[in-house]
């Protein structure tokens, strides 16, 4: 059962989430990140950038995976993942580039790139955090409804929803790329601790089927409920559908001091 916290606004549960995020990295410099792309990540890298600032936090030795890249995209497109992690976490937080981990979309053989990166991360020792979006059809990292529950990195078609969805970083949605690379629902499910961020009201139907529906692979955040330690962070919009929302709240209050 998933630790589901409710917070009035994106920035409050982003930042609870940071918080959490930059004591754990204080605590274990040698963490291995998993980071997720698309906008509702932003602000906490934003704060955690902050933090770092604040703080003096060491992240000299924190390791990065992405989640997901696009197929064939040149490399350094803009909206290439690999730009968006360099960005938004790499340049923001000071990271060593050497320690920042995107799958490569622009390989000639994307599916060995796959299995390369599937490879890579079981030598980094896996993800310990992992940051999640969830997309409006319920997919994580870019794992499509109808994803194995125990897939594994790879190359997948991307559905024209979630192109749709994305169209608004290109200038057409015929410009965002059919295909992608994205560790496996099965590969995300391996990370010790899963943090979901959802937030808006266009995410309520997929947050509600994610935490609450049957477990399948019609919708790919359902398997977070086979995992034992994940946190969602939600605004109230991204909330509204869950059936037992008074109960999160409930346990929210009674929650004790060690979690987020
Ligand atoms: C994107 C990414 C996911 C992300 C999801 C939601 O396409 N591949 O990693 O979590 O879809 O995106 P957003 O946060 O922009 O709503």
């Amino acid at each position: 059962m998933a630790e589901v916290i409710i917070e009035r606004t994106p920035q409050a549960a982003s930042a609870r989430a940071a918080r959490h995020i930059a004591a754990t990295i204080a605590a274990r410099p040698d963490l291995v990140l998993g980071v997720a792309t698309g906008s509702t990540p932003a602000h906490l890298y934003r704060e955690l950038a902050r933090i770092r600032d604040r703080d003096g936090l060491d992240v000299s030795r924190l390791t990065v995976f992405a989640l997901d890249e696009y197929v064939g995209l040149p490399a350094g497109h803009p909206e290439s993942y690999a730009e968006v992690v360099r960005r938004e976490v790499t340049d923001a937080l000071g990271l060593d580039p050497s320690r920042v981990h995107v799958p490569d979309g622009s390989a000639a053989d994307p599916f060995a790139a796959a299995d390369e990166y599937e490879q890579r991360m079981e030598a980094a020792g896996g993800v310990d955090v992992q940051i999640l979006g969830i997309g409006g059809n319920g997919h994580i990292g870019f794992n499509e409804p109808g994803s194995s529950l125990r897939s594994r990195t790879r190359v997948k078609t991307l559905s024209r929803s979630t192109r749709t969805a994305n169209a608004r970083f290109f200038d057409e949605v015929d410009r965002v790329p059919a295909h992608c690379i994205t560790q496996g629902v099965g590969t995300i499910l391996d990370a010790g601790h899963l943090v979901l961020l959802a937030f808006g009201a266009g995410k309520a139907d997929a947050v509600a089927a994610a935490l609450e529906g049957p477990v399948t692979a019609s919708v790919p955040g359902s398997a977070l409920q086979l995992h034992p330690h994940v946190t969602a962070l939600l605004d109230d919009p991204a909330a509204a559908a869950l059936a037992h929302r008074e109960y999160y709240d409930d346990a929210w209050s009674l929650k004790p001091a060690d979690v987020l």
